[in-house]
């Protein structure tokens, strides 16, 4: 039979992996049992079996596993609401990729206008095997390749809790890394272009910083839909890698005339969409690159900038901010809808550029904000 745990009220409980996650409990019972199970995921931190012989002693967990479990705790335990649903609905991912989003280091240091409740554990992109699943959950099996657009205990870890309704099935086409950076760029991308900038076919877009994660999104979504695909990069390795991903041309923002190329190439019309990943940089001069009835769609700013809104005046043109923090659940389908076609069709190919082991995660978040030049998508590997 299989092995049961005491409940933390003294309640026995079953904790086998085929039963105790997939079992129909009442709340306050299947929390204690959900927590089990994911104790359970790392060796020597689970319960323990009241038949059993009492354990030997354990050596002290490394300390990433230590600070994953008591994130999943911390997400479990906020209440018991969230317990229950977190029990029903939730799965276990054994994490095997996690995306580094700039974000996540702006949140960190504490600088972000958003502030987690701590203990933190950044990461919200994860491309993994389910490991179980709650009661009511049926769209997934232990087993299924995923990736999530979000985690109620952090990606940055070697276990993750999501709601189901954020897990997606990963293709077999793609790998766990191509599969952490799908979610915020691509995601961002899309709502940029159509959500917010209702970009059409036809138009022009200039992707300003076309090499990142939401750049290389950005062509390869804009391309897909019939736009006419600018983008900039900083390096000679990461103009090639915007060209092989559905832009028409790329051109050099470190180069000083470059801004004069991007006019002449538009034959001096201007582009009708600009997605800005470097607003605090390049707003006044975006406003000059545009065409009649132009927008910027501001995606990326580190700061502010003086512009003159004259410039606006003389072609009509606005300036719209994006947030992917503020879709609503209508867009977050129409967007999950269009990246899953994107995967089926084939013309979505996640670029993975620079992976790091999870230790190492520290220089990944220096070396983000800090980048001698992106080639895709910065990736950990727990
Ligand atoms: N609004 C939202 O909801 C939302 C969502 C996701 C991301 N973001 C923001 O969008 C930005 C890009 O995110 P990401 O994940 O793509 O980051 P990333 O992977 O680090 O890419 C950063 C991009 O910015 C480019 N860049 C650097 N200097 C530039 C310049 N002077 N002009 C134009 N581009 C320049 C980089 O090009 P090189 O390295 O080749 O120079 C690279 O293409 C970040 O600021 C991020 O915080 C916003």
């Amino acid at each position: 039979s299989p092995p049961r745990v005491a409940g933390s009220a003294g309640t026995v409980f079953c904790c086998c992996s085929e039963c105790c996650f997939n079992s129909e409990r009442r709340a306050g019972q299947c929390v204690t049992t959900f927590r089990v199970r994911l104790a359970a995921a790392w060796p020597n931190a689970g319960g323990g079996c009241p038949g059993a012989p009492p354990p030997a002693p354990r050596p002290r967990q490394p300390l990433p596993e230590r600070h994953a479990l008591r994130a999943g705790r911390t997400a479990l335990g906020r209440t018991s609401a969230v317990r229950g649903i977190l029990c029903r609905l939730g799965v276990l991912i054994k994490v095997h990729a996690c995306g580094v989003n700039p974000v996540e280091t702006y949140i960190r240091s504490g600088n972000y206008a958003r502030k987690p409740a701590l203990p933190y554990t950044p990461g919200s992109d994860v491309a993994g095997v389910i490991e179980g699943v709650g009661g009511r959950v049926t769209a997934f099996k232990k087993g299924d390749r995923v990736f999530t657009s979000a985690t109620l205990s952090g990606g940055y870890a070697d276990y993750a809790v999501a709601e189901a309704d954020t897990v997606f099935p990963l293709s077999d086409k793609l790998s766990f890394s191509q599969g952490a950076a799908i979610a915020i760029p691509y995601f961002t991308a899309y709502r940029a272009l159509f959500l917010k900038g209702h970009a059409k076919a036809g138009e022009s877009v200039l992707i300003h910083g076309a090499s990142g994660g939401v750049g290389i999104a950005a062509c390869q979504i804009a391309r897909a839909y019939g736009l006419k695909v600018l983008g900039t990069a900083g390096t000679e390795q990461g103009m090639n890698v915007v060209l092989r991903n559905g832009a028409h041309q790329a051109f050099n923002h470190r180069e000083a005339n470059y801004l004069d190329k991007i006019m002449e190439y538009t034959k001096m019309q201007g582009v009708n969409i600009i997605i800005e990943m470097l607003s605090n940089v390049n707003l006044a001069a975006d406003l000059h690159l545009l065409s009649h009835a132009g927008r910027v769609m501001v995606v990326g700013c580190r700061g502010p900038i003086e512009i003159n809104p004259r410039d606006t005046m003389n072609k009509e043109s606005s300036i719209r901010g994006v947030s992917l923090f503020l879709q609503t659940e209508e867009e977050r389908r129409e967007c999950v809808r269009a990246v899953l076609d994107g995967i089926e069709s084939g013309w979505l190919k996640p670029v993975v550029g620079p992976e790091y082991p999870l230790q190492e995660v520290a220089k990944a978040h220096e070396d983000i904000i800090h980048s001698s030049g992106a080639r895709g998508k910065m990736v950990l590997l727990p």
